[in-house]
């Protein structure tokens, strides 16, 4: 007898506790997003049937996360769940320095005021929304170079996430002395959610070297990258992903991280590096927003959360489903003509909403206006990512943002395969009547991230 798998790939967990959802007419739809300002972020989350705004925090821990939150011990200093946290972390990432935040974006605002200041900047294959704003926020320049074919959303590439190494060597021969250091985000969520290759890792660490600039890893879904290297770099094939990790954090100096993305927990982030200088400063300001560095904005338990969840998001049975899942609602999407960015990233399926809507102007905002249609039609959030999202610039004025695009975000282990059908459903209808939607216009925005606050109305 063989051991020949079979063409299902199975959710590999059985429901525990399960959560109800309420389901609403379509007339309630449309006055909730009305009330919302047609920004689906001022949703209450009750009103919304498939929740597909993001991946971060949105997953269901698994028994042995809960059973360890029991574990947690709320020492202020030194408390043993810390202690298990950073064995966690750095059997996967062996820096020396590990600081717990209380999510990704403290770990940036700490190491960018720590590293940044006017007059610089900071590369990056592409800039989340949030580290671009902490870049921006001391004054820095945050640059995205990723390679053509990311920006191409039919282009066909193993690796779209990567970066553009010739541009990033031109940019530190002018200007090396403005650059604190390199960042690559992997996954490159901005960017459809593609992987980036260890090749293109090692490439990039190259050029630092001869530069003599640090690199950090923003590690949000790098389980998901190290599956995707696993699966299509040649040479991985037989490694595991554990062991994948390991070999791209030794190329690099240090990372953030949100634990609310393949850390699989609720809350929780955390910055760490080799520099002790850099390490002592970071814990200063760390000290001072988030908290005492045994601890750094999070519950004991959170910590312990986290550690359980780094060992369950390298498993290949998890990951292998997690990738699944997402290329399934993308196929399907694509076999109903839906255009998508190509290849399937780890956490989402993105949508090319300038491609589905060519007749609105990229600055009447149709991810925005394609978003509020599938909520308004079946009660699915997913998020523009965009020229709402990164069309506003630091000087007040506004241009199209590269790509107009919307991200159905599947958080892990929480949805079920008919939930997925129905999204399909959903999607499928709002493209047939493509041609009927239209643009939607600003009516108040704050000054920058305004994709969170920003308050519309329909165009013309
Ligand atoms: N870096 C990347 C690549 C991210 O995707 C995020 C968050 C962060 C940093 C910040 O982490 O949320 O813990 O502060 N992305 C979420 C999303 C919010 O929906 O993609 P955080």
């Amino acid at each position: 007898m063989t051991d020949e798998p079979f063409r299902t790939i199975i959710e590999p967990f059985r429901i525990h506790s399960v959560e109800p959802v309420r389901l609403t007419t379509r007339a309630q739809r449309a006055a909730a997003l009305a009330a919302a300002g047609y920004n689906l972020f001022a949703l209450p989350a009750e009103d919304v049937l498939i929740d597909l705004l993001t991946d971060s925090g949105t997953g269901a821990m698994s028994a042995e996360q809960w059973a360890a939150i029991q574990r947690g011990n709320e020492a202020y200093a030194g408390a043993p769940s810390f202690y298990r946290f950073r064995e966690a972390v750095t059997s996967l990432f062996p820096f020396t320095h590990v600081l717990p935040a209380h999510q990704g974006r403290a770990a940036e605002k700490i190491l960018f005021t720590a590293a940044c200041g006017p007059g610089m900047v900071v590369p990056n294959n592409t800039h989340f929304d949030t580290t671009r704003a902490n870049v921006e926020f001391t004054g820095a320049r945050a640059v995205d170079l990723p390679v053509p074919e990311g920006l191409r959303p039919a282009a066909r590439h193993p690796f779209k996430g990567n970066m553009d190494v010739a541009a990033l060597e031109r940019l530190l021969s002018e200007r090396a002395g403005d650059v604190p250091l390199v960042m690559l985000t992997v996954t490159n969520n901005s960017g459809g959610g593609q992987p980036v290759s260890m090749a293109n890792v090692r490439a990039v660490r190259e050029v630092c070297d001869r530069f003599g600039k640090p690199l950090f890893l923003d590690a949000c879904r790098i389980a998901e990258n190290a599956w995707f290297i696993r699966v299509r770099e040649p040479g991985y094939q037989d490694r595991a992903v554990a062991d994948i990790i390991r070999e791209m954090a030794g190329l690099a100096d240090g990372m953030t991280m949100s634990a609310k993305k393949d850390p699989l927990a609720n809350i929780g982030g955390w910055l760490a590096m080799n520099d002790g200088d850099l390490a002592m400063r970071c814990r200063n300001l760390e000290i001072l927003t988030e908290g005492f560095p045994t601890y750094g904005g999070l519950a004991g338990r959170d910590l312990e959360a986290i550690a359980q969840g780094l060992r369950e998001a390298v498993d290949h049975d998890y990951l292998r489903y997690r990738v699944r899942s997402v290329e399934y609602l993308g196929e399907a999407l694509e076999r109903a003509g839906v255009p998508v960015v190509v290849p399937f990233g780890g956490h989402a399926v993105f949508i090319d909403a300038r491609a589905m809507l060519p007749h609105i102007d990229p600055l009447a905002y149709p991810g925005q206006a394609l978003a509020c249609a599938l909520y308004t039609e079946g009660g699915v959030r997913g998020c523009e990512i965009g020229t709402v999202m990164f069309g506003l610039r630091p000087d007040g004025t506004e241009t199209a943002a590269p790509m107009d695009l919307v991200r159905l975000a599947i958080p892990r282990r929480t949805y079920t395969q008919s939930h997925i059908d129905y999204v399909i459903e959903v999607v499928t209808r709002v493209a047939e009547r493509a041609g009927r939607l239209s643009g939607l216009r600003i009516v108040s925005q704050p000054g920058q991230l305004r994709h969170f606050t920003a308050r519309f109305a329909p165009a013309g």
